[in-house]
C-alpha cells in the first residue's frame, strides 16, 4: 500500500481511548470524509463528530459492520473495539463475545471483500505468569489467565491464520499500557498511570490500585499512534511477523511515576491499596524486547518517562483551565 494512496477507512471502537486519537491522525492523512468513526454506546466527541462521518457499528453484529463497509466502500479496517483486562474479568462472557466474535466478524467481512489491509491490536495481556518478565522475547510462552489475555492470544493466531490461508494483510502489535489525556482509558490494569495525573492536578493525592513496585511496560499516546500508522505503512515484503509484534517504549513502577510527577507537583501524596488488578499486573512483563518491530518496520519511540510526564501535565492543565474537565 503506497503511502500516497488515500484509503477508505472504518475504525471500530473509535470513541475509545486509542480510537479517539487515531481517527484525527488518519483523517489528517486520508481526508476527513474517508475515515468513518464506528460508534458503539460511547458517543463520539464533538471533534470526531464535527469533522467527518460517524456510524453505529456493533462488532458482534456482522450486518452492522457490513452495512457501513458497503455504504462507504471501505478498503481498510482498524479494529479497536474490545473489552479490556479489568472489564473482562468483571464480565468474561461479554469479553469473549466482543473480542472473539467481534474479531472473527471483522476478519470475515474483510476476507469476503478482499480488503487492502486490516489492523487488529493485541496486548501485553497475551503474556502470562510463565512468560519471562524481563525483556520479554518476541517468541515466548503465551499462557495468560485473564479472559482478555486469552482472547488476545487467540486473536493473534486467528489473524495469522487469515494472513496465511487467505492472504488477508492483517497486522497487529502487542500494545503496552497506553497513557493519554484526551479520552479516559476503558477499564485496563494500567489505568492508574492515567488516573494519577488527573488526581495529582485536582486533589494533590492519589490512591493507587497497584503496589508501588509494580513495574509494567507503558507508552505515551503519540508513540502509540505513530506505531499504528507506521506498521500499517510498512512494506509487506519486509515483514516476517504480522499480527503479534512486541512493542515497547517506557517501563516504570507506580512509585517511579509518582516521583516523576512530584518534580512538578511536590505536594502530591500517593498511597497504595492493591486490589484485584494486582494479580493481573503480577502476571505481565516488566520490560519488552521489541527488536523485531525495530528491525522489520523501523519502530522507535519518542517519549521517555520525563518527556511523557511533562507533556501530560501541560495538556491536562490546559484542559482544566479551559473548563474542558
Ligand atoms: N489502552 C490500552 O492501554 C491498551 C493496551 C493494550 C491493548 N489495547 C488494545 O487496543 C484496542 C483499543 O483499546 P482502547 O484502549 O481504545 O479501548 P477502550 O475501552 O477505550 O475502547 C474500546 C471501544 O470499544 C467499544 N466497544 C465495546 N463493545 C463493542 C462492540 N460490541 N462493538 C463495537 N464497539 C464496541 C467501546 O464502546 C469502546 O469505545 C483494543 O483492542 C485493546 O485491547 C489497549
Amino acid at each position: 500500500m503506497p503511502k500516497n494512496v488515500m484509503r477508505r477507512i472504518l475504525v471500530t471502537g473509535a470513541t475509545g481511548q486509542i480510537g479517539s486519537e487515531l481517527v484525527p491522525e488518519l483523517r489528517r492523512i486520508n481526508g476527513d470524509e474517508n475515515v468513518i468513526v464506528g460508534v458503539h454506546r460511547r458517543p463520539p466527541s464533538d471533534e470526531l463528530k464535527d469533522a467527518g462521518p460517524c456510524e453505529k457499528v456493533d462488532v458482534t453484529d456482522r450486518e452492522s459492520i457490513e452495512k457501513v463497509v458497503d455504504e462507504y466502500e471501505i478498503d481498510t479496517l482498524y479494529h479497536m473495539a474490545a473489552i479490556l483486562s479489568a472489564g473482562g474479568e468483571k464480565n468474561p462472557w461479554l469479553a469473549w463475545d466482543v473480542n472473539m466474535n467481534g474479531t472473527y466478524n471483522i476478519l470475515e467481512v474483510a476476507r469476503e471483500r478482499s480488503m487492502a489491509r486490516v489492523f487488529i491490536p493485541s496486548s501485553i495481556a497475551a503474556f502470562g505468569p510463565e512468560t519471562p518478565r524481563d525483556n520479554t522475547p518476541q517468541e515466548t510462552i503465551l499462557k495468560p489467565r485473564t479472559m482478555y489475555g486469552l482472547t488476545k492470544v487467540a486473536g493473534e493466531l486467528l489473524c495469522n491464520y487469515y494472513f496465511e490461508k487467505f492472504g488477508l494483510d492483517v497486522r497487529g502489535v502487542r500494545y503496552p499500557g497506553i497513557i493519554s489525556y484526551k479520552t479516559p482509558p476503558g477499564g485496563g490494569t494500567t489505568d492508574y498511570a492515567v488516573e494519577i495525573f488527573y488526581e495529582a492536578l485536582k486533589h494533590k493525592k492519589y490512591t493507587c490500585f497497584l503496589s508501588e513496585d509494580s513495574t509494567l511496560p507503558m507508552m505515551y499516546m503519540p508513540d502509540c499512534i505513530k506505531a499504528t500508522v507506521d506498521l500499517m505503512d510498512a512494506d509487506l515484503s519486509k515483514l516476517k511477523h504480522h499480527t503479534d509484534f512486541n512493542l515497547a517504549a517506557i517501563s516504570f513502577s507506580p512509585k517511579e511515576l509518582a516521583e516523576e510527577i512530584k518534580k512538578h507537583i511536590p505536594e502530591l501524596a500517593v498511597s497504595y491499596e492493591p486490589d484485584s488488578r494486582q494479580a493481573i499486573a503480577d502476571s505481565w512483563p516488566k520490560t519488552i524486547d521489541d527488536s523485531a518491530a525495530r528491525e522489520e518496520w523501523g519502530w522507535r519511540p519518542s517519549y521517555d518517562l520525563a518527556a511523557m510526564t511533562e507533556d501530560m501535565l501541560k495538556n491536562l492543565r490546559i484542559r482544566y483551565e479551559t473548563g474542558q474537565l
